[in-house]
């Protein structure tokens, strides 16, 4: 059941964007692994708390966000910190204009500054894998202040009230950094695991309603397989990514699943041994 202020704040933000604006509200889909976890985010959101998404890669931390700016018709700013992020790629920078003949310098608002005052979805990806010395300037967005000193021209801004952060971080791969502390503090937090079972089944029948059954219960096998071997410790949590799954279903649907199969899944693994059992586990579902 959606709270009532969750409905407050839809029914509140189904006014008229921008055309541009409007390109940035995402398609939704996203599939709630359990039947909370979907209208806990949305709750959350709505009462302005910085959301934190932890999960595997592809486990659809991405479409989660993006179904969230569906549901409140709510576009989304995006910033990814595996790149090299300074304060300028997230708050803009100041540039020469030419302005009636009289050369003029202006600030060019980057993504959290137009999220702030826009009202906007900002949606940090990686956020883990940001440098120590760039986020500590979002402290006092993130928390109950929501405002921020913009060190290039002095201007004070005031988040309007309908700003939400949804910051995602790639965890239980090798090689994840631990995100820092009193940022991590700022956040509600939420862990996103890949979905299986009949909600699997019921993505592979949105995505793929045309292609044969045989393939939709080869490709739910397999999953169920691989996501007991990373269970034991025997296969890296990647090989049951629903992203590379979704990819081999596609390839699937024009060529040999074996070799969609080896492309979508199994090359992409690092360690051989790896790489032979999913192809020996795929193989074992293939009469
Ligand atoms: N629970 C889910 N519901 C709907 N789609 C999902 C779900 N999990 C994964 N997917 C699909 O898997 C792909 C990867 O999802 P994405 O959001 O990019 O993952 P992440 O951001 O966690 O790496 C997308 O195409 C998405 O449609
Ligand atoms: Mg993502």
């Amino acid at each position: 059941m959606i709270d009532v202020i969750v409905q407050e704040k839809q029914n509140r933000l189904s006014r008229t964007h921008s055309d541009e604006d409007k390109q940035l509200i995402g398609a939704g889909g996203y599939m709630s692994p359990n039947e909370h976890l979907l209208e806990d985010v949305l709750l959350a959101v709505t009462l302005k708390k910085p959301v934190l998404l932890k999960g595997p890669t592809g486990a659809g931390k991405t479409k989660l966000a993006e179904t969230i700016s569906a549901f409140f018709q709510q576009p989304v700013q995006s910033i990814n910190c595996s790149v090299d992020l300074d304060a300028e790629a997230l708050l803009g920078f100041k540039t020469i204009v030419l302005n009636e003949g009289l050369n003029s310098i202006e600030f060019v608002e980057g993504p959290v500054i137009e999220a702030m005052k826009k009202g906007h979805i900002l949606y940090i990806d990686e956020i883990n894998m940001a440098k120590s010395e760039t986020l500590p300037i979002l402290h006092s967005v993130l928390d109950y202040r929501r405002m921020l000193t913009n060190p290039f021209t002095g201007e004070v801004i005031k988040a309007h009230p309908d700003f939400s952060v949804i910051a995602a971080i790639n965890e239980g791969y090798i090689g994840t950094t631990p995100m820092n502390e009193a940022l991590k503090n700022r956040f509600v937090s939420y862990s996103i695991p890949y979905i299986s079972g009949e909600l699997l089944e019921k993505l592979w029948l949105n995505l793929f309603p045309s292609s044969p059954k045989e393939l939709h219960t080869l490709m739910l096998n397999l999953a169920e397989d691989l996501m007991n071997q990373v269970k034991q410790g025997l296969l890296s949590e990647e090989a049951a990514s629903i992203r590379s799954m979704q990819y081999a279903m596609e390839l699937a649907e024009y060529i040999d699943p074996m070799r969609a199969i080896t492309y979508a899944i199994a090359e992409k693994l690092e360690d051989d041994q790896e790489k032979k059992l999913v192809l020996e586990l795929a193989s074992s579902w293939i009469k």
